[in-house]
């Protein structure tokens, strides 16, 4: 079984998008897969999935049924899907306090997971760095960190994945080593963890507690997350994700993959309106074609790796990511050519979107200009007091 946890630093930069659409794309090829909602206390996975759920009565409900009735199993309450091989687990929307999973409810559904029989396990997350979103993430070595290409979105995923660097040194060393204690000293510093860079924690490690030091070093290098930079408008902003590749690199030691790039489409309004998932609402759209590309190269790194090949080096993986950002952005503005010449999208609706365009472009200039000429008022005054 392949665990895929979906993650991200920042909310609402389409993890649960990813999660339930990643799934869908995976049964193809007679694949089973098990799609689980995670994000405890805020479960709107069966929303994006287009599955209508019903609580209450005596039947098992969610994910939150696990923690409440230790005799049930994940087969006891996956729901089949109208998706061939999907089974869907979801969240739980009735069990107040679940999102505070206490240590031992949280180890029973890592158990209960790990025990599913299915070729593929995607765990859509919450957002944010608690423990239980961070030990779901670590699942598994090779989760995915989804961001979009704004500042503070890209700055969050930085601080998940370094929580969870810090996260994979607390489990690996023991409290009472030395190496523990120092860790534990970090933690209780006024700077505390904040300014602590990992490869030079490791430096000092090796100098103070040498076993601990190869324990951490063999358990982080091989914790290999995997980027998807969500919601592009544009093939420029795929160079954030050279920056996030970096700081990880130099402040975390930690070689960063890339696994692809989505753009920003509109049409995901109007499939999660009519509920349904998107590859299912528009296969060939771009959206859903850079799904499908994800859930490929899923698949073949998978294959690489069980046959002894070495994964694509990530020089490579960003460069690919860098022509599906200039190809998507093309296809884009292709798909907008096809509908117009198929009749989907009259030349008068076309008319009608730059017009509006053009108003808001106007207003927003004449806010530009007004808030211009408060901050030159501003300035004069303050120079005259
Ligand atoms: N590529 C995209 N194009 C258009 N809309 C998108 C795209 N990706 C996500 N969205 C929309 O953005 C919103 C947030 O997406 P989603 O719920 O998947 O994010 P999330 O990371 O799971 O959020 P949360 O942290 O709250 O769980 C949704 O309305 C979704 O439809
Ligand atoms: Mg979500």
């Amino acid at each position: 079984m392949r665990i895929i946890p979906v993650a991200s630093g920042k909310g609402g930069v389409g993890k649960t998008l990813l999660a339930a659409n990643l799934a869908i794309a995976l049964t193809r090829n007679q694949r089973s897969v098990t799609l689980v909602d995670l994000d405890l206390g805020g479960s709107n996975l069966h929303l994006v999935l287009g599955e209508s759920l019903v609580w209450g009565g005596d039947a098992p409900s969610g994910i939150g049924s696990i923690v409440s009735d230790s005799s049930l199993t994940l087969a006891d309450i996956g729901r089949p899907t109208e998706y061939d091989g999907l089974t869907f687990i979801p969240g739980d929307g009735e069990i107040p306090g679940l999102a505070n999973l206490q240590a031992g409810a949280k180890r029973r559904i890592i158990r209960r997971l790990q025990e599913a029989d299915t070729d593929y396990m995607i765990l859509d997350l919450g957002a944010g760095t608690s423990f239980n979103t961070l030990d779901f993430f670590l699942m598994t070595s090779q989760g995915l960190i989804v961001t979009t290409p704004t500042p503070t979105s890209t700055v969050n995923a930085y601080l998940f994945l370094k929580n969870a660097v810090f996260r994979i040194l607390q489990n690996v060393m023991p409290r009472k080593s030395a190496g523990g204690q120092l860790l534990e000293s970090l933690r209780n510093e006024r700077a505390g963890l904040k300014g602590t860079y990992i490869p030079r924690l490791l430096d000092e490690l090796a100098r103070t507690d040498p076993e601990q030091h190869s324990r951490c070093v063999a358990q982080l290098s091989r914790f290999q997350p995997r980027l998807v930079m969500n919601m592009l408008e544009d093939p420029k902003d795929s160079e954030k994700a050279g920056k996030l590749r970096r700081s990880c690199r130099q402040y975390l030691g930690l070689e960063l993959d890339h696994l692809g790039i989505m753009y920003r489409d509109d049409l995901q309004d109007v499939a999660l309106s009519s509920r349904l998932p998107i590859v299912r609402y528009k296969p060939q759209s771009v959206l859903s074609q850079a799904v499908f590309r994800i859930a490929d190269k899923l698949i073949s790194s998978e294959a690489e790796s069980s046959d002894g090949f070495e994964t694509a080096p990530a020089d490579e993986s960003y460069q690919e990511a860098t022509l599906e950002a200039e190809s998507d952005f093309a296809a884009r503005t292709d798909y907008v050519e096809d509908l117009l010449h198929t009749g989907a999208l009259s030349t008068g609706d076309l008319i009608e979107t730059v017009k509006m365009q053009q108003i808001e472009l106007n207003q927003m200039r004449k806010e530009n200009n007004l808030l211009k000429t408060k901050l030159v008022r501003a300035l004069k005054q303050g120079y005259t007091v």
